[in-house]
């Protein structure tokens, strides 16, 4: 409701500007405990517990200085990045725009970040306050730079003590040729270099489990193979999707600006993709769903489409900060009139 009267006002500010402020403003508020989250939510991947399965999606805070603050919010899970080893200005401004009409958000920002270096010290002291919630750091490389997988392989090593899992992110639109990392042979070498960095011989709490996000923009070849090279790296899960180069029907005026969709009119093409990779995967390896999550029927036909878990980020935008809570209240309420006892066992029901 507070949100509702606040929207016209954000609104009217610059959308990277109005996001500036909400970081600014989730630092300085003392936010009360996290919420308690209902034991039915309660779900288990990759040997992570979740509180609950709603979670933030990364380039909300893409510097790690507020998942303490998320989690508080009620999300489950707070993933920060992309975090690239050197930090980089991204592209010229304004590099996000409002699809008021559509409920999207088209953005270009190219990996904007005060890198890896600046990071650490903060997501350490963070990750001690964050009782409840896991922390999960999502690397990329620099647009500069010589070696990409080089780059992947510093984001292991300087981010796994940290965190709680580590997403392997090769699916912006907005770094040139980085998304050619989801090509069977690029990404077949990036994998296994990561996996690699991320060591066997270390103690098992420096070891996080490794997640790959991909995009939606894929064909059914591209799926199987990300499937067999994940299957075979081992990879721990699958992250689908990141935003969208395609343009379904639009309405707004920003429709032609150039950059990643997000919000509404992706959400059917990554519930597609996700139960392409589940198809693919014959449900082997554990998936994310994201993309135009905006309510509970959203998160649950996600989650019965074969996802353990959700992201969202432009529906906050929309719907405000209470989003989280409402959409687990919600999710609480539909798992027990299914009669299960757990969440757990919606995943993938599509399938039944
Ligand atoms: C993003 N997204 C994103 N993803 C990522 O892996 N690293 C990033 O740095 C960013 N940055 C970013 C900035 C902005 C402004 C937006 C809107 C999105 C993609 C995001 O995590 C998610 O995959 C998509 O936005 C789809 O989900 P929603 O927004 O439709 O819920």
């Amino acid at each position: 409701m507070l949100y509702d009267l606040a929207r016209p006002f954000i609104f009217s500010v610059d959308a990277e500007k109005a996001h500036s402020l909400t970081i600014a403003g989730l630092k300085a508020l003392p936010l009360g405990p996290a919420p308690h989250s209902d034991s039915v939510l309660a779900t288990t991947m990759a040997g992570l517990h979740f509180p609950n399965p709603v979670g933030m999606a990364p380039g909300f805070d893409k510097n790690g200085e507020v998942p303490d603050a998320l989690v508080r919010m009620g999300f489950g899970f707070a993933e920060v990045g992309t975090l690239t080893p050197r930090p980089q200005t991204g592209n010229p401004k304004p590099r996000i725009f409002r699809l008021p009409q559509d409920r999207a958000v088209i953005n270009r920002l190219g990996f904007n970040n005060q890198g890896q270096d600046k990071a650490i010290p903060r997501l350490s002291r963070m990750r001690r306050r964050m009782a409840k919630g896991l922390l999960g750091i999502n690397i990329g490389a620099n647009k500069d730079s010589d070696d990409r997988i080089a780059d992947y392989v510093i984001g292991v090593k300087n981010m796994a003590p940290l965190a709680d899992y580590l997403t392997v992110n090769i699916s912006s639109p907005n770094t040139p040729g980085l998304r050619a990392l989801q090509d069977k042979g690029a990404l077949e070498e990036l994998l296994s270099a990561v996996m690699e960095a991320r060591g066997d011989d270390r103690p098992r709490d420096d070891r996080p489990p490794v997640f790959l996000k991909v995009a939606p923009d894929l064909e059914p070849a591209d799926i199987e193979d990300i499937v067999d090279v994940s299957m075979k790296q081992k990879i721990d899960a699958l992250i689908i999707s990141n935003t969208t180069i395609s343009r379904p029907d639009l309405l707004s005026s920003n429709k032609q600006e150039t950059g990643g969709l997000s919000g509404n009119p992706l959400k059917s093409l990554a519930l597609q993709r996700l139960r392409d990779f589940r198809a693919t995967s014959g449900g082997k390896i554990p998936l994310i769903g994201v993309g135009g999550i905006a309510s509970a029927e959203d998160a649950y036909a996600r989650i019965k489409a074969g996802a353990t878990l959700v992201q969202i980020y432009t529906a906050m935008i929309y719907e405000g900060p209470a989003i989280a809570k409402r959409i687990n209240r919600e999710l609480a309420k539909m798992v027990k009139r299914d009669g299960l006892t757990s969440i757990s066992e919606a995943v993938g029901a599509d399938d039944k």
